[in-house]
């Protein structure tokens, strides 16, 4: 099964990105990558239906600069607006890409009220909020990738001092796409807590290492933020949602009362569908982690201008 018409917004680097692998996979019969640079997204999607005949692929790429031809679109990605720089945080970027995104999130409402919304714009707890918000969709079909990224990369980070093969764990990243990343306990290695294989130091270590990687990332880039990673996030989401996986994913979403959080947007465990957030999963966080999510919510409030 494909989708029918799945939409990006923003042909930067992940946008880009998620496209070769939405048109490599054959995830979509139509994609339609919307850029204000129309020939940079003319260019690149003629790029991309080149590289279809490798993979048997039937999607067809339009490149366009108007959101009207959103319309119809099953699924919606946004990940139009500014990266960081080297210095900033994903935060610095709220108000230029406040304004990007509310004036996307009208459009959409307008041509596309039928669609499931991924956002990546960063800061992306606070973007999903403001998207759900100005669309006034159903708190299911908004979410926002982050935390199943930050998760992935604590994966890789732990490999690099437990050799094991890294599908044999179970990585548990809650909480803001940011600073207040909840790298939970509920980590495993085929379901053994990580304790057991690290040290306490290692494991502050790698928590570290994990909350900065984008940092880092952004360090080394000078110019634009993680790209590969992101994308590959944002297709499992992608994935989940039009082969109505069922899948146990980790996005931002909308919370009203789960772990004591309300009207908030944070990284949680969701099952997702073809209806998009079809349950919020609320799994046994211990004490400390629930206080942990509400510092998480209150700074998330304090941000909030819009
Ligand atoms: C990062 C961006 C996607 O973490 O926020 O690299």
């Amino acid at each position: 099964m494909v989708a029918g018409k799945i939409s990006i917004i923003g042909a930067g680097e992940v946008g880009r990105n998620i496209a070769f692998l939405v048109v490599i996979k054959n995830l979509a019969e139509e994609l339609v990558l919307v850029d204000i640079q129309k020939d940079l997204a003319k260019g690149l999607s003629l790029d991309l239906e080149d590289s279809r005949f490798f993979f048997s692929s039937n999607t067809k790429v339009l490149a366009v600069d108007n959101l009207k031809y959103t319309k119809s679109s099953n699924i919606v990605v946004v990940s139009a607006g500014r990266p960081r720089i080297p210095g900033m945080s994903r935060e610095d970027l709220i108000k230029f890409n406040s304004e990007v995104v509310r004036d996307i999130a009208r459009d959409l409402k307008k041509y596309a009220p039928n669609s499931i919304i991924i956002v990546v714009t960063n800061p992306v707890d606070l973007m999903t909020y403001l998207v759900l918000k100005t669309t006034g969709f159903s708190h299911k079909k908004v979410m926002g990738m982050g935390v199943s990224l930050d998760s992935a990369r604590l994966a890789n980070i732990i490999t690099k001092k437990l050799p094991v093969n890294i599908s044999n764990f179970n990585p548990l990243v809650l909480g803001a796409h940011g600073k207040n990343m909840l790298i939970s306990e509920l980590s495993s290695l085929y379901g053994f807590k990580l304790s057991n294989f690290l040290s306490k130091k290692e494991l502050k270590e790698i928590k570290k290492t994990t909350i900065n990687r984008g940092a880092e990332i952004v360090s080394f880039l000078k110019k634009g933020s993680a790209r590969f990673a992101p994308a590959v996030a944002v297709f499992k989401l992608l994935e989940a949602i039009v082969l109505d996986k069922k899948e146990l994913s980790l996005c931002s979403a909308y919370l009203k009362g789960e772990f004591s959080l309300r009207d908030v947007c944070l990284g949680v465990p969701v099952i997702l569908g073809k209806e998009g957030i079809e349950k919020i999963l609320e799994i046994p966080l211990s004490k400390e982690e629930i206080t942990f999510l509400r510092k998480a919510q209150r700074e998330f409030k304090k941000k909030k201008f819009f």
